[in-house]
């Protein structure tokens, strides 16, 4: 079987691992969570890390610091995982929904238009007027580790006074126009989880560069106990901190980001190179802000049955391979909440397949999923690239 993405150690992972175990220091204290809080900070180029149980965790925390209430409102992409809508719903706020550019990530012309139509100003606050609700947050996800327009979302986010929150999840190791994701808005995630470019098993963090921030995270995923033996709480707190064993796995995946990177884009360029001689290449592409770390590899169908038919021909070819994920505003818990002039995202998940990239894939394996490609989906081959 061809997985779609299996975590590899490739590196100091079983060292890391069996000294932590060795320490005794096996939950929520010990060095290896200072370590990769430390080493991840420095990657991404922020003053601070906050490692958490996981990216969901990470997400639900920094709302919480950002300021976001219930019945406030979060924009959200329509197409990403469904982690940060979750996370908007945790603090009673209601998720507003936007479409994707031609790069999947979140379309900032998109926000403009729904700020600047759908919404007035009053006092500082951004209304929707529909809804009558604080719009509060924008939730900026880098799809399959393609930077998003930042730029454009954090002028945005300025003109309007909304926080802005970067859901890095699927994209540390990527550049923004020279800047590292995760690091690019007051507060960004990151997910460790086990199909991540660097995984500790499950596992999250919180970058910032604001001290109290860093403070109020490392607060709230600690149960909000004051420092001390007694056992003092002022807020409602969260028991969502890494412990000492997944952090000496993530370290030591992390110490070999730079070759995981270099791995996947090599694969992907073999993708290309290998689709091209079969007629076209139809990945998904880049923008030209990006730098990405290419964690994903999405390959785009002619049609609907193209890509139903691509999906049976892998599951028979003992390959996996999954679709988009189902848009967000279409799924139960978020039927009938705004999303705003949504269309390109179902036509993503109409056509879009997510090929096989795990860091240990083999040029034989690339071969072998292009050959599928190539018997069942023969004429988006023939037509070249479409979006
Ligand atoms: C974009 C995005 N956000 C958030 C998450 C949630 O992270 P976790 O699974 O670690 O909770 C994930 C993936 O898992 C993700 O892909």
């Amino acid at each position: 079987m061809i997985p779609l993405s299996e975590p590899a150690q490739q590196g100091r992972e079983l060292e890391y691992v069996t000294d932590c175990l060795q320490s005794g220091w096996v939950s929520s204290n010990g060095e290896y969570i200072g370590r990769f809080e430390r080493a991840l900070a420095a990657y991404v180029g922020v003053g601070h890390a906050v490692a958490c149980n996981c990216g969901t965790s990470a997400l639900h925390v920094s709302l919480i610091l950002a300021g976001v209430r219930a019945n406030d409102e979060v924009i959200v992409p329509a197409v990403t995982f469904i982690a940060p809508v979750n996370a908007v719903r945790y603090v009673g706020a209601f998720p507003v929904f936007v479409d994707c550019d031609e790069y999947c990530g979140m379309d900032a012309a998109a926000v403009r238009r729904f700020l600047a139509e759908e919404c007035a100003e009053a006092d500082g606050i951004m209304t929707n007027r529909t809804t009558g609700r604080r719009i509060a947050a924008v939730i900026p996800v880098h799809v399959f580790g393609t930077p998003v327009d930042m730029d454009a979302l954090l002028d945005l986010a300025d003109e309007y006074s909304l926080a802005v929150i970067e859901d890095a999840s699927e994209a540390l190791g990527s550049s923004y126009k020279g800047r590292r994701c995760g690091g690019l808005a007051p507060l960004g995630c990151l997910s460790f989880n086990g199909n991540k470019i660097v995984t500790s098993g499950g596992g999250g963090a919180i970058l910032t560069d604001d001290n109290a921030l860093a403070q109020g995270a490392r607060s709230l995923t600690t149960q909000a106990k004051e420092a001390g033996i007694e056992y003092i709480h002022h807020t409602v707190g969260y028991n969502y901190r890494m412990n000492n064993v997944l952090a000496a796995l993530g370290l030591a995946q992390l110490e070999t980001l730079d070759e995981r990177v270099a791995t996947k884009r090599a694969n992907f360029a073999e993708y290309e190179r290998a689709l091209g001689e079969a007629g076209a290449s139809r990945l998904l592409q880049q923008p030209a802000w990006s730098d990405a770390n290419c964690w994903f590899y999405a390959y785009q169908c002619t049609d609907a049955p193209a890509k139903d038919g691509l999906l049976r021909a892998c599951l028979a070819a003992d390959i996996q391979a999954r679709p988009l994920w189902y848009p967000n505003h279409l799924q139960t818990p978020y039927m009938g909440m705004q999303a705003y002039q949504v269309e390109r995202a179902l036509w993503f998940y109409e056509r879009l397949v997510n090929l096989p990239c795990s860091v240990t894939l083999t040029r034989d394996e690339i071969a072998r999923v292009v050959a599928v490609i190539r018997a069942s989906d023969p004429r988006s081959l023939a037509r070249g690239r479409g979006v």
